[in-house]
């Protein structure tokens, strides 16, 4: 347990991805308070290169490796890029992570299928194949994958929903497995609620691959307003990178950062029990 408290400590190192806004960047600006030293991570170069001249400026160690997350060779190269740089990672946040569209799952693209699931789901597991040999090999080390609070209940938010509803049970195997064949590797997953953060407009860094954004229809377009606005009100990512050091230290698995759904939490148990079906998330 003692070990678990000194990953977030002067002189150690964090990767985090989606570091160029938001929770991202918020953590890296926690830890760079920490003294430790931050390898960042981001697809949206200029922000990327903009955030981490910020942090430098401040005298924090850091380090922008332009990333895509759901390039496995490109998460190789960051691990590459970080043991070359300070040569140890102690701390991985898995968070940089996708909106796309919340309509009918039949009806959704699939090159929105794709490009949410790729960045979301395989972007955490690329993090974990490339940075999980580095870690064990630490003599304490955390693993933090974002999630989010759909991840948790019965959400309906299209592919991002299904999405992290996999982190979350990608979480779970991995810290039996790493009970079992590394215990000085923590993992938590953070289930965040509303936060204040450039998500509303991940559509920037659609892929031109993923095709043409479709025409969304008026539903789509409520369930997307609804999202955005709940994010508008939500919390500040200062407050959740410092709930996610808190939970570190605590060796906390699941990180909430509010109450808000805990009533939903609880009902999905009772209803998987009871045979279901799932009350709608928005009564
Ligand atoms: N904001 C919320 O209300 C909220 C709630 C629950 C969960 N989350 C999760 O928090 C995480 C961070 O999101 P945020 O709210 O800070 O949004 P954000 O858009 O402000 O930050 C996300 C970052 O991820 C980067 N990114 C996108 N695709 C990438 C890729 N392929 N490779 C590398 N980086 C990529 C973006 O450039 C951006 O800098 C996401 O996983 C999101 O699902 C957010």
């Amino acid at each position: 347990m003692a070990a678990a408290e000194g990953v977030v400590a002067p002189g150690r190192v964090a990767v985090v991805t989606g570091a160029a806004s938001g929770i991202g960047l918020s953590l890296c600006e926690r830890f760079v308070a920490e003294g430790m030293r931050v390898v960042m991570a981001d697809v949206e170069e200029p922000a990327l290169a903009e955030a981490s001249a910020a942090l430098a400026g401040q005298g924090g160690a850091v380090l922008p490796v332009p990333t895509d997350v759901s390039d496995a060779d490109q998460v190789a190269a960051l691990r590459q890029a970080a043991m070359a740089e300070f040569g140890a990672v102690h701390v991985l946040c898995n968070n940089a992570g996708v909106g796309g569209p919340h309509g009918p799952l039949w009806q959704i693209p699939a090159g929105d299928w794709e490009w949410v699931l790729r960045v979301n789901l395989g972007g955490v597991i690329n993090g974990i194949c490339a940075f999980v040999p580095v870690l064990t090999e630490q003599d304490a080390a955390h693993i933090v994958n974002t999630a989010s609070v759909f991840g948790v209940f019965a959400g309906a938010l299209g592919p991002y929903g299904i999405s992290k509803h996999a982190i979350v049970a990608l979480s779970e195997t991995l810290h039996f497995q790493l009970q079992s064949h590394a215990p000085h590797v923590g993992v938590s997953v953070l289930c965040p609620g509303a936060v204040r953060t450039r998500f509303g407009s991940s559509a920037r860094n659609r892929p031109a691959w993923a095709g043409q954004v479709p025409e969304p229809t008026d539903a789509e377009r409520a369930s997307a307003d609804r999202f955005d606005q709940l994010s508008a009100t939500g919390a500040d990512p200062a407050d959740v990178a410092a709930t996610v050091v808190a939970g570190i230290r605590g060796q906390q698995f699941y990180i909430l950062t509010s109450s808000n759904r805990n009533d939903a939490i609880l009902r999905r148990g009772s209803e998987i029990v009871a045979g279901g079906p799932p009350a709608p998330p928005f009564p």
